[in-house]
């Protein structure tokens, strides 16, 4: 049998070699720009925006596939957009095994909302081992600190608006100073391998937020951070999460909605296979109270595993963080067609399944099935406002559903 399997492997070995070559051979045609023949000095204390920009152009130019490569090394980068609106190839890969480093001086990001932005860009990959480092420590101290309104609001490390067609793979993201991924007004974006970090108490630091976007793909990702690892705005149509570890965080929510009075909706959105440990909500949707037009409808959360979540299932539509200045109306937001399906695990508040449904506006089909979360190794409890819906299976705490 070890003979069988080691011959076996040689093949397998054998055969990835000629992919290997192969593969180098149609590289050759790809015209490749390295950021180094650009001027970029890999030693993290000179500012590379300039050859970065230069490579961008560079490929840009080209008709068809083209790369861009940013080797192991540090670059320090200043705020730096890139725009599509020029570009000739719609499928540039850029490969990037270096470290990207942000400024030291929190001021040079803070007063901007993006480091790295793409706007208008069709057709792109960003691939490789590097890491995007935003150093956001001393930003969030500054925010934590007695004059904490007096600081800068902070940049989002990665924003891609108006985008088609974009693949992001295996990157990570560290110590953001604000969000840490933003993909706003795009179609089709699969996210893939990402690993995202910052400190449990950094303030804002959302792991990827999603927002007037269609076909967005979010598959094997790892987020701790400081707020939601997902957060899902208006305008979200077709997402699908699978394979998601996260925590510490704010765990996977679809809101704040109501935040305007004219809103767009969110809708079919599918968690799959979710891991959601130390957090203080784990499947979210949530709005503030305020008579808003916007909607959610057709959200599954299925085979969730919750370790020491506050709030493991919960609908507020009375969010009001910090119980000040908030909306006391009732939400306008029709929260309806939820399934919550194979949600197990452990709460940290007796209350394990909230929902705190809208007057005017009850969320409707609710659906419970096959749900086991406990508090203490006790049963826990649920909590319902204004919530009608139906329940499959063996549901603890159980249901307080109309
Ligand atoms: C819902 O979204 C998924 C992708 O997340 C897509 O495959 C499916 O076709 C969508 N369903 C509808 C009814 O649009
Ligand atoms: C629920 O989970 C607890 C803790 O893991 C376990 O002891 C219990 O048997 C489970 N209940 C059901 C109905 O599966």
């Amino acid at each position: 049998m070890a003979y069988i399997k080691t011959k076996h492997m040689f093949f397998i070995n054998f055969l990835f070699m000629v992919l290997i070559n192969l593969s180098s051979l149609s590289l050759a045609d790809t015209k490749v720009y390295n950021v180094l023949n650009f001027g970029a000095k890999p030693n993290g204390l000179v500012d590379t925006s300039k050859a970065f920009l230069g490579a961008w152009k560079a490929a840009c130019e080209v008709e068809g596939p083209t790369s861009i490569i940013v080797p192991k090394g540090r670059y320090l980068l200043n705020p730096i957009q890139y725009s599509g609106v020029d570009c000739k190839s719609n499928d540039i890969a850029f490969v990037i095994d270096g470290t990207i480093v942000a400024p030291r001086d929190y001021q040079v990001l803070g007063g901007v909302d993006r480091w790295v932005g793409f706007d208008r860009v069709r057709g792109l990959t960003i691939s490789g081992h590097g890491t995007f480092d935003a150093k956001g420590v001393s930003l969030w101290d500054c925010k934590q600190g007695k004059d904490g309104e007096k600081c800068p609001q902070g940049a989002t490390t990665l924003t891609f608006t108006n985008c088609n067609n974009i693949v992001i793979k295996g990157i990570s993201s560290l110590n953001s100073q604000l969000y840490h991924i933003v993909i706003n007004v795009c179609k089709n974006v699969a996210l893939e391998a990402v690993k995202i970090r910052a400190a449990g108490r950094s303030p804002n630091t959302d792991g990827i937020h999603v927002q007037q976007s269609t076909g967005v793909t979010i598959k094997n990702v790892i987020v701790k951070t400081g707020d939601d690892c997902v957060s899902i705005g208006p305008g979200t149509k077709n997402l699908w999460i699978e394979r998601i570890v996260c925590g510490p965080s704010h765990g996977i929510s679809i809101g704040s909605l109501a935040k305007d009075m004219d809103e767009e909706g969110v809708q079919n959105v599918t968690v799959k296979t979710a891991v959601i440990s130390y957090s203080n909500t784990g499947v979210r949707i949530k709005s503030w109270a305020r008579p808003s037009n916007g909607f959610v409808q057709g959200v599954t959360f299925e085979d969730v595993l919750m370790r020491n979540v506050w709030n493991p299932i919960i609908i507020n539509q009375n969010y009001c963080p910090h119980q000040k200045n908030c909306p006391t109306q009732e939400s306008g937001v029709e929260i309806k067609d939820v399934t919550y399906k194979h949600i197990r695990g452990t709460s940290l508040s007796e209350v394990a399944v909230k929902f705190d449904c809208s007057a005017t506006n009850p969320c409707k089909g609710i659906k419970l099935q096959n749900i086991n979360l406990t508090y203490r190794n006790r049963e826990a409890q649920s909590y319902c406002q204004n919530a009608v819906g139906k329940v499959l299976g063996v549901v603890q705490p159980k249901s307080c559903l109309n």
